[in-house]
């Protein structure tokens, strides 16, 4: 031994200690709940490959809105489940559709004490579950895709959200949505641009989530997995095009992303845990594998630690309450 010996085991001997000395600590402010509302239901109804998340009926999602707010969250994620479909998505556009609607009704309930965000995307309401609309050969239509996407962004701008997130990984959205919000007028509405989505299999039950029609993948818009320098040049696009955040999806198997975008980022870096993040863990909690709640925290924190300081997880609320319960 060569002495004195270096002890870093000093500043962990006492709860009291670590609790002073940890380098990063969570707060509700930071964490944003994602949301599903359906249209036509009486009654929540369970998505049993993520046990205790919702589809919500606009009563039981303004309660959540409610309580997002009397926990601190820092926001809500909506995303709509339509009755109908079409090849077009026609209900993302129409301002009565299920999603414009709880937009609505959501500002009503919390007004500005909480960031409102909705998805940009036409993945929920095509019949063929794609993220765009389709060209005669079956692919999928960029530049057409855009035009919808700017009808759908003034829309919900105009029914009161205050941050809206194309997640659809078409080129150019954050740009034509920028435009088409300015020239409505809605300059103070901005964007969470989801510039670092990767196509992923941990997905999978978010497709349940919003009882996706989509048969195949979306290998040719979402980003390959085995591309690291490829997400720097996506951060650089949306913020060309007037994002005001940007984000990488998934979270946990992209922390090497998240610390690269987290490095250079002049706007805030989210990160979104996503549907198969929550499943997993939720599913070795349930067999008795790990400790729930120590695995949850680890998971959200190694997320804030890799340099997200904003963080969706469908844990949001639990998360908060935890922190609350240590005051
Ligand atoms: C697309 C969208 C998806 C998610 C968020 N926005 C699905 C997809 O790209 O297939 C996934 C979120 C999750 O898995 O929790 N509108």
């Amino acid at each position: 031994m060569t002495f004195p010996l270096d002890r870093p085991r000093r500043l962990r001997s006492t709860a009291a200690m670590r609790r002073m000395t940890a380098e990063y600590r969570l707060d509700p402010s930071e964490l944003v709940l994602p949301a599903f509302i359906r249209e036509g239901l009486t009654e929540p109804n369970p998505i049993s490959s993520m046990p205790g998340v919702v589809q919500h009926t606009t009563d039981s999602l303004l309660r959540a809105s409610a309580e997002a707010v009397e926990l601190g969250l820092g926001g809500i994620m909506l995303f709509g489940i339509p009755a109908e479909r079409d090849a077009h998505g026609s209900a993302g556009t129409d301002p009565d559709g299920v999603l414009n609607k709880a937009i609505a009704a959501v500002r009503s309930e919390v007004g500005d004490d909480l960031v409102i965000m909705s998805d940009v995307c036409l993945d929920e309401f095509t019949d063929h579950g794609h993220c765009g609309v389709l060209a005669d050969d079956g692919s999928v239509d960029n530049d057409a895709t855009l035009e919808i996407y700017a009808q759908m962004a003034v829309t919900q701008a105009e029914a009161g959200a205050h941050l809206l997130g194309p997640s659809g990984m078409m080129d150019g959205q954050v740009g034509v949505i920028r435009q088409a919000l300015d020239a409505a007028g809605h300059h103070d509405v901005g964007q969470i641009a989801y510039a670092a989505k990767y196509s992923s299999a941990f997905y999978g039950p978010f497709r349940e989530a919003v009882d996706s029609q989509l048969k195949g993948d979306r290998r040719t818009y979402q980003m390959h997995s085995a591309n690291r320098r490829e997400a720097l040049r996506e951060v650089e696009l949306d913020l060309s095009e007037g994002a005001d955040m940007v984000m990488v999806k998934p979270a946990m198997s992209y922390l090497d992303i998240l610390a690269d975008v987290a490095a250079v980022s002049p706007v805030p870096v989210a990160a979104y845990q996503i549907s198969g993040e929550y499943a997993m863990i939720e599913a070795a909690a349930a067999n008795g594998w790990i400790d729930r709640m120590a695995a949850i925290e680890e998971s959200v924190l190694g997320i804030k630690r890799a340099g997200a300081n904003i963080i969706l997880t469908y844990w949001a609320a639990e998360v908060a309450q935890l922190l609350r319960a240590r005051r």
